[in-house]
């Protein structure tokens, strides 16, 4: 899409996202707080459930992973150990005249339409020189680029100096280490096993943008996953399925051949050496497939691999889930290979030891994250919502996967009299045991059908006259606007199929 319709397109979802209650922009009364948003009725709840279904895939359903919940203001030590203090930087310019601030490297790839992932400072200060860049709003000359630290500082307690200083997480990962031991020991886990936090994370970007795709507060979902660090490849869980999954694959070697991403079975990439370890490869399928599984058109998404340059402090070896947005294909998901890196630098730091005793060899091993998936629970619900809307001749529908749609029924009386509404109420009361239901006898039931199109609902109940005489009533699909009858006693059963248990509302038609 062109850069001015990817703009216009983005504004678009902004603004369907406000009027419908899913996402705010923060403190609009005060104009706004750039890289701030507030999620509403209708956003909370898909929120919610994006982040149920994660913790339900990849904590709930495995042995091997256990949740932590920890603070988000955080002891500035473990900044220190983790290199953050010094290395959680993105290249900051200025304009002398207006002294407007740009994202360096973003500045370049707008002005010049280059891509120039892992630019160095020197690299950046050159091409500015070079095409002799200028400030885009007043045409004022631009500082030389600097590192610019992305984490929030605060003071803890009633001293404002060096000593109380802490900061917000920029991530969560961090925590899971601070914490590794006690959870291993309280959980009593051998390895492999993983550690999993939902939680928000804060970042001081410079040029926050693309709605809720660059936010200074957000929230991560993030795993570390500990193998032992000569087992990089026993990976048991590994099938069939698993192997044979295919994927969009980008490697740094196709980036710099200036090839295109090839699709490939993940049994090929491992073989051929192009992801390096099967836990990495994993856990890989694994998040791919949970948006795939979660309705989100796979052409749209690629796995691309770090160039060299491109890799944070701590990482041997990254690879980052992308999806094609409006503004280009842009990372989702990161995922690096953070070896023994976290907790070698705590145990330097802190002198506690966080080793792992293993029973086999009967020695102490530091054990080694081969991946550690880490997903913006924003950037998901973005790619979630952008997926989903779809514009059709007569209506625009927000086709979500009936399990993250806010509302999973909306119930309505077909007129607000003769016992219809009464009997709308009750079917609506029992079916909100079990599923979110919207009950509306409010205008005519096609504008009911439509403002449920629009919000995701995969289905509305309509209560007819036909429901007084044989208590049964309609079921309509979301996306196709097809409908059945089916009897009141079977309804719960028949909508636990279509959301939970994926039967297709083809299928039920036919079996009725
Ligand atoms: P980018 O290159 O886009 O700045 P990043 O490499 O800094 O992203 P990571 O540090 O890998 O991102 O963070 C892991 C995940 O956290 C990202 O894939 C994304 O989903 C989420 N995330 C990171 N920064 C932000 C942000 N500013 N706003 C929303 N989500 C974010
Ligand atoms: N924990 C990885 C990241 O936030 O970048």
């Amino acid at each position: 899409m062109e850069k001015k319709s990817a703009k216009s397109f983005i504004q678009e979802i902004a603004k369907f996202c406000k009027e419908k209650g899913f996402v705010f922009p923060s403190c609009e009364i005060y104009g706004g707080f750039s890289g701030f948003y507030d999620y509403g009725p209708l956003g909370v709840e898909l929120k919610k459930n994006i982040k149920d279904e994660w913790w339900n895939t990849f904590v709930r359903q495995r042995d091997d992973v256990v949740g932590i919940d920890a603070c988000t203001i955080t002891h500035a030590m473990v900044w220190k150990a983790s290199g953050h203090v010094e290395s959680f930087t993105d290249p900051l310019i200025e304009c002398k005249k207006c002294h407007k601030r740009f994202r360096a490297d973003h500045f370049i790839e707008d002005s010049l339409g280059i891509s120039v992932d892992g630019i160095t400072i020197e690299q950046i200060n050159e091409i500015i020189e070079k095409h002799s860049l200028k400030c885009p709003y007043c045409k004022g000359e631009l500082t030389s680029a600097k590192a610019f630290n992305l984490m929030f500082k605060t003071f803890v307690g009633a001293v404002e100096d060096e000593s109380s200083i802490a900061y917000l997480r920029p991530e969560t990962a961090q925590l899971m280490f601070t914490n590794f031991k006690l959870v291993m020991k309280a959980s009593r886990l051998k390895l492999p096993f993983g550690i999993a936090q939902i939680g928000r994370a804060y970042r001081n970007e410079i040029s926050p943008r693309d709605f809720l795709f660059r936010m200074r507060e957000f929230e991560q979902m993030e795993i570390e996953y500990f193998v032992h660090p000569d087992k990089l490849n026993d990976c048991p869980y590994l099938n069939e399925e698993l192997l044979n999954f295919e994927l969009n694959v980008y490697s740094a070697e196709m980036q710099k051949k200036g090839e295109k991403h090839k699709k490939m079975k993940l049994k090929e990439a491992l073989e051929k050496g192009i992801i390096k370890t099967a836990w990495h490869g994993y856990w890989l399928v694994l998040m791919y497939k949970w948006f795939v599984d979660l309705g989100v058109n796979p052409e749209k998404l690629r796995i691309r691999q770090h160039l060299p340059e491109e890799l944070s402090h701590y990482a041997l070896d990254t690879w980052d889930i992308e999806y094609e947005f409006p503004f280009g294909w842009k990372e989702i998901h990161g995922m690096a290979n953070r070896t023994t890196y976290d907790l070698e630098r705590h145990m330097k730091f802190s002198g506690k030891d966080l080793t792992y005793f293993d029973e086999e060899t009967k020695k102490k091993i530091v054990p080694y994250v081969v991946a550690e998936p880490s997903q913006g629970v924003d950037r998901a619900f973005l790619v979630f919502i952008i997926d989903a809307y779809t514009k059709e001749k007569d209506r625009i529908v927000l086709k979500l996967h009936p399990r993250l749609a806010p509302y999973k029924v909306a119930v309505f009386p077909l007129v607000k009299r003769d016992g219809l509404d009464k009997k709308a109420k009750e079917i609506h009361e029992m079916l909100k045991k079990d599923f979110t239901s919207f009950y509306d006898e409010k205008g005519s039931i096609g504008r009911r059908y439509a403002r449920q199109d629009e919000i995701g609902t995969p289905f509305c109940i309509t209560i007819d006259y036909q429901t007084l005489e044989d208590d049964t009533v309609t079921i309509r699909d979301r996306d196709t606007k097809e409908q059945i009858r089916v009897k009141v006693s079977e309804l719960k059963k028949i909508l636990y199929e279509l959301i939970y248990n994926g039967v297709k509302f083809e299928e039920i038609k036919k079996k009725l």
